[in-house]
């Protein structure tokens, strides 16, 4: 296929179309985690595949950007949280640099959502909770402690090994510096609100699209 038919595909494929719902910032919650649940109840209301499913941006020890999907396990005082391998590529470049960005987007809302902020380690009971709640096969998984290892490239063997790479399970909170708020609009006078954090409490403006 040559690039121009690949542009002529892009360009016939819609974006932001149909009925997409109003956002008013006036109604805005006085939180950004309040306005999240709000917008996320939407999102499972509405049928969204995976509504919990986001993007987790890092940079690595040189500055350069990684970014890949996860999943939300909690919001709350501490953050957003989602679990992983501390021996993972993600969990080394956030014990480089803590400074990540996570991004929503509900396709059918045409919602999203930008929080920018810093990963904190959430320690061992919190990674003990999330580690025993999995399914067997994902505790299986996450207990080989090989995630983005070439395949091929043996998991640990022995059971020392295993529970080893078990302690390297973590959880993680994204403590928020900047949320914003983005609701698409099919006139594209598309609506962005930002939070940002001022010690215990929140400012927000209205950004340009
Ligand atoms: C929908 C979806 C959900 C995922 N959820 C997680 C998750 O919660 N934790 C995780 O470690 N990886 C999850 N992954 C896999 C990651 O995207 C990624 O491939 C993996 O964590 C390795 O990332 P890294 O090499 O940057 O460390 C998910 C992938 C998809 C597509």
């Amino acid at each position: 296929m040559t690039v121009s038919a690949t542009r002529l595909l892009l360009r016939e494929l819609p974006s932001l179309a149909g009925q997409l719902p109003d956002f008013d910032p006036a109604t805005a919650a006085g939180t950004p985690q309040d306005q999240f649940v709000a917008w996320l109840r939407g999102a499972i209301a509405a049928g969204i595949r995976e509504p919990h499913a986001m993007t987790l941006g890092t940079v690595d020890a040189d500055g350069r950007p990684d970014a890949r999907v996860l999943i939300l396990k909690d919001l709350d005082e501490r953050g957003w949280h989602f679990a992983s391998s501390r021996h993972s590529p993600k969990g080394h470049q956030i014990t480089a640099s803590g400074d990540v960005a996570l991004t929503f987007y509900w396709p059918a809302l045409g919602r999203q959502v930008r929080i920018r902020g810093t990963a904190v380690d959430l320690g061992p009971d919190a990674a003990a909770a999330d580690f025993w709640a999995r399914s067997a096969e994902a505790r299986a998984n996450a207990a080989l402690g090989r995630q983005s290892r070439a395949v091929g490239d043996d998991a640990p063997e022995t059971g020392a090994e295993i529970s080893a790479a078990t302690a390297g399970w973590a959880v993680y909170a994204v403590k928020p510096a900047s949320v914003e708020f983005w609701q698409g609009r099919s006139d594209r006078c598309h609506v962005r609100l930002r939070y940002e954090a001022r010690g215990d409490s929140w400012t927000t403006t209205r950004l340009w699209a």
